[in-house]
């Protein structure tokens, strides 16, 4: 199996490029976002419980997290390969997530960390907004998101750099330019397993 992890701040371009590793690669893309945004467009229980942190730009809660990633995560396990979209997003999480792999014995390979300018992501919301029907994507939950970002989410650069695998790519560039470098990285990672120390 191929697992890895992308993480970065509010429209640094995870899940566009998810979408893309997981079809080169023939992985299975599990975005923790796109399972909430489910539960609410469903109007379930739990999409009323996790709609009242996602308008306010907060996190949902990590319990109801965990419960519904492993529910999903446990039916993929033998699949090519998981890559985690969003997830984890406190060090908790990211705890509960090394667990949960060594209980089934998988190995985590890789964590992306995307590297963009706030300007640029602000531009990509409030763009993406005109359309995205996302309750979150206006400018003053932009910078709450900014803001749980960095106090809660931020951390996990040091949590995996400390275990060798963090691979910071500058998402700046045209999709397509970002999507070619990761895919050089895990190329890399394949042939050498080693994960590449500098920004890409
Ligand atoms: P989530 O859905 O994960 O939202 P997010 O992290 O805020 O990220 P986005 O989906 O907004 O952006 P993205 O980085 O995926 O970028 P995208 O590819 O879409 O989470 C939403 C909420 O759910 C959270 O706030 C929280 O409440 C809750 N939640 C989720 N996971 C949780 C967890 N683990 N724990 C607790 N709570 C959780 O791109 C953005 C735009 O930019 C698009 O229009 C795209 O076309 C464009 N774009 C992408 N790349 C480029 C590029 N290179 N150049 C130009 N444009 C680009």
């Amino acid at each position: 199996m191929l697992n890895l992890v992308i993480f970065g701040p509010p429209g640094c371009g995870k899940g566009t490029q998810s979408a893309r590793i997981a079809k080169k690669y023939g992985l299975m893309h599990l975005s923790s976002g796109d399972l909430l945004r489910t539960e609410i467009e469903k109007g379930s229980k739990l999409g009323m419980q996790v709609n009242h942190y996602i308008e306010r730009g907060l996190l949902v809660p990590d319990g109801i997290i965990l419960r519904k990633v492993y529910k999903n995560a446990i039916g993929l396990i033998n699949s090519a390969g998981i890559i985690f979209d969003g997830f984890p997003r406190t060090l908790i999480q990211a705890v509960m997530l090394d667990r949960f792999l060594k209980k089934k014995s998988i190995k985590l390979n890789m964590v992306i960390h995307m590297l963009v300018d706030r300007g640029e992501l602000f531009r990509r919301l409030t763009g993406r907004a005109e359309d995205s029907g996302r309750v979150d994507d206006t400018e003053q939950i932009f910078r709450v998101r900014m803001r749980v970002y960095e106090k809660q989410t931020h951390c996990l650069k040091e949590y995996y750099s400390d275990q060798k695998k963090i691979l910071q790519v500058s998402g700046m560039a045209p999709v397509e330019d970002v999507s070619a470098k990761i895919a050089h990285a895990i190329d890399h990672y394949r042939e050498k397993n080693e994960v590449f120390s500098n920004v890409i």
